[in-house]
């Protein structure tokens, strides 16, 4: 089932799955391909109903974001380029002040996409530039084509990136990067982002959608609720000291024991069959 919500498309894709936890995989697309997928405020308005929708909706065991494939070239013209999402639409930002930007930024689709409690992958095909390299740094992981390049070239506009990425790109690839990449504002091949641990998995342009679909639907095979208590239990590590987030993981971790999907996972491994999860 698609799911139209200009300019950004919503498809369903049932989990290939016997498992009663069901549900559905989301693939959103950036549609602005003229553009370069850039996100402009209607993006922005969709990608934050797209979370609360997504948030309310148990159905929905995976979002995979992806952007728009560029269109057929109009004659004589030449084709744009693949991209993901190239930034923040950069045609909002002139003459606009520090009154005009905050009421955006403080409730942005950044931390809406951050914030989701299912598994998010963002599936990168050319330019994920500024605002576009932090929509995929909002996503748990990363899949991206070796035409891909990633950047926060906010500097050469006399900005810095404002959708998380400072804080999201030290804590992935570490201080000395974040700090390369935010302050030369200098592009990062595919090669060299998978090097550096910014993507997950680097795949040919034709394997991008089988090998991200792949993913998704292996996430979307695990318990529902076990999978969202593994990803807030990861999280923990980005904002508690070392042994408050140990403690944290053990409280979690106990606190499986008392869910219907532990007994059901443990028991199907014992006798070789696939757990049926319930999603409690
Ligand atoms: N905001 C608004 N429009 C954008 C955009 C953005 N972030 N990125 C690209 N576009 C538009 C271009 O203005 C152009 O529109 P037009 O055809 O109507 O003139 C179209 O998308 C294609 O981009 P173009 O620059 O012609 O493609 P290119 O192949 O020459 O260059 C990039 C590709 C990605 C290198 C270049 O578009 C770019 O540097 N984009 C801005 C990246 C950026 O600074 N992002 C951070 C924003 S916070």
């Amino acid at each position: 089932m698609t799911r139209m919500s200009e300019p950004l498309t919503i498809n369903r894709v049932e989990v290939d799955d016997s498992s009663p936890a069901g549900g559905v995989i989301e693939v959103w697309t950036v549609d602005r391909p003229d553009k370069l997928n850039a996100l402009n405020t209607e993006v922005f308005d969709a990608l934050k109903a797209a979370c609360a929708t997504a948030s309310n909706d148990d159905t929905v065991r995976v979002v995979v974001i992806r952007g728009a494939p560029p269109n057929e070239p109009e004659e004589g013209k030449r084709a744009k380029p693949n991209s993901f999402v190239a930034g923040a639409d950069i045609t909002e930002f002139i003459g606009a002040n520090s009154n005009d930007v905050r009421p955006k930024f403080d409730d942005n689709a950044w931390e809406a996409v951050w914030n989701l409690e299912m598994p998010t992958i963002a599936m990168v095909d050319g330019f994920a530039l500024g605002g576009g390299s932090e929509l995929a740094l909002s996503c748990d992981l990363r899949i991206a084509t070796t035409r891909s390049k990633f950047g926060t070239p906010e500097i050469n506009l006399g900005l810095i990136p404002g959708g998380g990425g400072t804080q999201r790109l030290a804590r992935l690839l570490g201080y000395g990067k974040a700090m390369e990449m935010v302050m030369s504002g200098d592009m990062v091949d595919a090669a060299e982002a998978y090097r550096i641990g910014l993507i997950n998995k680097l795949v040919e342009p034709e394997e991008l959608e089988d090998v991200t679909m792949a993913m998704a639907a292996n996430l979307a095979s695990k318990s529902p609720h076990t999978i969202r208590v593994a990803k807030r239990a990861v999280r923990g590590a980005l904002e508690k000291p070392m042994t408050e987030g140990i403690e944290y993981e053990r409280d979690e971790f106990c606190a499986l024991f008392d869910t219907e999907d532990k007994e059901i996972g443990v028991v199907a491994f014992l006798e070789r069959s696939k757990p049926d999860w319930v999603g409690r």
